[in-house]
């Protein structure tokens, strides 16, 4: 394509610049722009950042005004619920997995720029006896919770993985999984596909080169999945094996239950279309977004829009009014997504003030130290609103949330809080099935031998844990590395 082609296509939607340094450029590296900009439509670039902008004009005063608890009917808490009724929800979740009708669908395509990692964050080990990375230990309680679903039902049941990655994580991660062979898993189960990206733009709108023949692009957002799912052909695998119920969660959890049976069958027994998973929030400065209601519709309020006086209220009991803290934990129907797919681009647009590394006009590659420039993304709680039937389940957050967000030098959802959380609820799982162990031992569970604490008292009852570290394993994991073998 020339020069004069290029000119003409861009400065209609005042996006000239992105070809200001042509001239310099070689054959190869001219070709490689000209592809980038023509697979852009322009006059949709800019008005995803006028509807970005837009939408960044929160009243938060005015949004206060609209704002509702999620009411009780649509609300139910783990820790309330009867011994009945949390069997009846766990026996219809294993249920749907052995009938194969269950998928999960990992949120992994971030670019995990807080925790500083040149890899995808499911690659992280947070220093566990056993050495497991989140990618391990989530694809073992897949493993774990297809056996407990085939020996209650004598049907064996197949999770499909559906993993969303990014440009940057696609080939690092497939590669890690086939390294490591799918960590027990049917290759044919782990299905990883690619979000979107969006261009980044600066304050005024104008796109930014990464270098002379690169435009700078970051993924389009964890919402980005709606537009994957169709455009990857993903939806059509989903309806084609069957799957009915999506756990969707983020990668950075290391206590993720994950697809769980007791989530699946609450969803399932309420005939849910769209769900939620929160924990209550610690203190109302907590940057975790709240769901509520905002004029009627479910949706997550992020913490930076509230104003401190709704995060403060309290209920006359004491509890924080706005308290379902959001974890990334949710439930979608298959239904629910294949109709939710034909309307994403009419997602919210949420813009984030960023450090992107830029060409300026002199052509030389900066790398700010300041935030310079705007990156766009799509959320993947956006959709509650278009929910029919939307619910919520609270879950204890020292049992499921603990994320891997930071650095320690963080000192808050960083590698040694996730290691610390997820030893500390092994010690009550411990303790739960009559073993002895103080809090200065610690001793990991594989997933293999226990996906939440059952099946332990055989191993553990009237045993005085005193090694540690120690990694209490299944049979099968002893049979092939001798290090560490069963207590
Ligand atoms: C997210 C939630 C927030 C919640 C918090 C709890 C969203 C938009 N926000 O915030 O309400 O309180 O978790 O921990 O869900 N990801 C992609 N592609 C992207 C961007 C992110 O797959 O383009 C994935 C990440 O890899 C991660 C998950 O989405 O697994 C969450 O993303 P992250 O940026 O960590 O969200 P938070 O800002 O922490």
């Amino acid at each position: 394509m020339s020069y004069d082609t290029l000119f003409s296509r861009l400065s209609v939607h005042g996006q000239e610049q992105l070809i200001k340094f042509w001239p310099d450029l070689s054959a190869k590296e001219q070709e490689q722009l000209a592809r980038e900009i023509s697979s852009l439509d322009f006059a949709e670039v800019n008005e995803v950042f006028r509807r970005a902008v837009d939408a960044s004009k929160v009243i938060k005063e005015k949004l206060d005004h609209d704002l509702k608890p999620i009411p009780d009917s649509h609300y139910e808490s783990v820790n309330n619920l009867s011994n009945e009724k949390y069997e009846e929800y766990e026996s219809l979740g294993f249920k749907e997995i052995a009938e194969g009708r269950v998928g999960v669908l990992l949120l992994s395509g971030g670019q995990a720029t807080r925790l500083g990692f040149g890899h995808p964050k499911g690659m992280y080990d947070v220093g566990l006896p056993s050495k497991k990375t989140l990618f391990q230990i989530q694809a073992e309680r897949i493993v774990k919770i297809q056996q407990m679903a085939a020996e209650k039902y004598g049907k064996e049941g197949r999770i499909t993985w559906y993993i969303m990655t990014s440009e940057h994580t696609m080939a690092p991660t497939a590669d890690f999984f086939k390294t490591h062979s799918y960590f027990g898993l049917n290759e044919d189960d782990v299905v990883f596909f690619n979000q979107g990206t969006l261009p980044c733009f600066d304050f005024e709108g104008k796109v930014l080169l990464d270098e002379k023949h690169h435009i700078a692009s970051a993924p389009d957002g964890n919402g980005g999945l709606y537009k994957a799912l169709k455009t990857e052909g993903i939806l059509e695998d989903i309806m084609k094996r069957g799957v009915k119920h999506l756990h969707a969660h983020s990668v950075d959890n290391i206590l993720i239950k994950v697809a769980d049976p007791v989530f699946i069958g609450y969803c399932t027994s309420k005939n849910a279309d769209c769900a939620a998973k929160v924990v209550q929030k610690s203190c109302p400065s907590e940057a975790v977004g709240v769901v509520c209601r905002v004029n009627g519709h479910y949706k997550v309020v992020e913490y930076s829009e509230l104003t401190d006086a709704a995060a403060e209220r309290r209920n006359p009991d004491g509890r924080l009014t706005f308290s379902a803290g959001n974890i990334c934990n949710h439930y979608f129907s298959a239904e629910f997504l294949s109709k939710i797919c034909n309307f994403e681009s009419k997602l919210k647009l949420h813009l984030a003030k960023k450090k992107i590394p830029f060409v300026d006009s002199d052509g030389i590659r900066q790398k700010p130290t300041e935030p310079n420039g705007i990156k766009i993304e799509k959320f993947i709680f956006d959709v509650f609103e278009f929910a029919e039937n939307f619910i919520c389940l609270e879950v204890s957050r020292e049992a499921e949330f603990s994320p891997l967000k930071n650095s320690d030098a963080a000192k808050q959802d960083c590698p040694t809080t996730a290691r610390l959380d997820l030893l500390k609820l092994h010690r009550t799982y411990i303790r739960q099935a009559g073993g002895n162990i103080t809090d200065d031992v610690d001793v990991e569970i594989s997933p293999l031998l226990s996906y939440a604490g059952e099946n332990l008292e055989d191993l553990v009852k009237d045993e005085v844990f005193v090694i540690s570290p120690f990694h209490l394993k299944s049979m099968s994991e002893s049979e092939t590395n001798g290090v560490n073998g069963n207590h």
